[in-house]
């Protein structure tokens, strides 16, 4: 019986289907990297999520029978692709079942952010509201703003047909057109920087990749409107998070709204004293449908591969 190797943990959505067909190894949320090349010794699959890297050397530990990486994540930035093509292992991921779940986040920390929830509601629950003040918490009204998109795939494009919804003016930068969004939603693809300058609410939804680590620096930042608003549920490595923290303070732009950080679950000093920044601890895909479809798309792939078939979101 081939074994399969859950690295920390699937949903009994994607795991019953998986121990009615193979010996399953389950390492647990409290495992420890240290734990993982014995876990996933002898298996045909391992499952993976973010906060698991699989390098050559966790390749390796699992042996030359290792057919299969199923990440349990749209984002695969935590697998060596290279490593794994070198050792003819496949990859796969979840994509689509969370990219409703990833945008409707994306649309709250923009909300949240652009009429500066944290602040406001920190001063309601210590004591420091005095009553209805028309100079207070003036944020950024989304109807008739102008909203930036980075990276138009599946997840960009949810979020841009969710923010047309206000009635926004839309720019996108993608590394290539996406003449549907242009043609229904009316988006204007642009420069990286033009789409800095003009937006009042940027929105990045690209992967993580050498190409776009870092793509928001304090050059970045600096283009940006004093008025503007950062949201980031793509990934951590996109923001250069010092350089964001200081833009914060320094009142370079207006808020934030992040869900993903460069060294998770570490969450840097300055972010954490930033009142004008909603910080929301990596949770979006985490709704009860998400989550359950990905599981079950981890257990389609880890079913398809293992029984000779081509597995439905093969990324390597
Ligand atoms: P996707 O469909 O592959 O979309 C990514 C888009 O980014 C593509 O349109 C791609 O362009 C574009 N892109 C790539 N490199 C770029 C660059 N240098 N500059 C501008 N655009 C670039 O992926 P998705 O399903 O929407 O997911 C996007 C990311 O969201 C994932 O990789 C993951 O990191 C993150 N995510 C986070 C959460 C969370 O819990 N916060 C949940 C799900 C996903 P092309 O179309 O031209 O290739
Ligand atoms: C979550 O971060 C994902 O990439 O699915």
């Amino acid at each position: 019986m081939s074994r399969v190797a859950v690295v920390r943990k699937l949903l009994d959505a994607g795991l019953i289907p998986l121990q009615d067909r193979f010996e399953v190894r389950v390492g647990g949320l409290g495992s420890s990297d240290q734990g993982w090349p014995s876990l996933v010794a002898g298996a045909s699959a391992i499952v993976a999520d973010p906060t698991v890297k699989v390098d050559a050397e966790l390749l390796d530990a699992a042996g030359t029978q290792l057919r299969l990486v199923a990440n349990f994540a749209v984002g695969h930035d935590n697998v060596d692709l290279g490593a794994c093509r070198e050792r003819s292992v496949i990859v796969t991921n979840t994509p689509d079942v969370l990219t409703n779940a990833t945008a409707e986040l994306a649309l709250a920390l923009t909300l949240s952010a652009a009429r500066l929830f944290p602040e406001a509601e920190a001063d309601l629950r210590n004591g420091r509201w005095t009553g209805w003040d028309p100079t207070a918490y003036r944020g950024l009204e989304l109807s008739g703003s102008t909203v930036g998109v980075v990276g138009m795939g599946r997840i960009g494009a949810r979020y841009a047909e969710l923010v047309c919804g206000f009635g926004v003016e839309l720019l996108y930068t993608s590394r290539s057109p996406k003449p549907e969004a242009e043609s229904a939603l009316g988006a204007v693809r642009v420069g990286l920087i033009e789409l800095l300058s003009r937006a009042d609410v940027v929105s990045l939804h690209a992967p993580a990749t050498p190409e776009t680590h870092h793509m928001v620096d304090s050059e970045a930042l600096a283009l940006m409107k004093p008025t503007s608003v950062l949201v980031n549920t793509a990934r951590g490595t996109l923001v250069d998070s010092t350089a964001l923290a200081s833009a914060l303070v320094d009142g370079r732009i207006a808020a934030a709204g992040l869900d993903v950080y460069e060294g998770e679950p570490q969450v840097p000093e300055a972010l954490l004293a930033a009142p004008n920044a909603v910080l929301l601890p990596h949770i979006g895909s985490a709704t009860r449908k998400a989550r359950d479809g990905m599981a079950l798309t981890v257990a389609e792939n880890v079913i398809a591969v293992l029984s000779g078939d081509q597995p439905p979101n093969r990324v390597v």
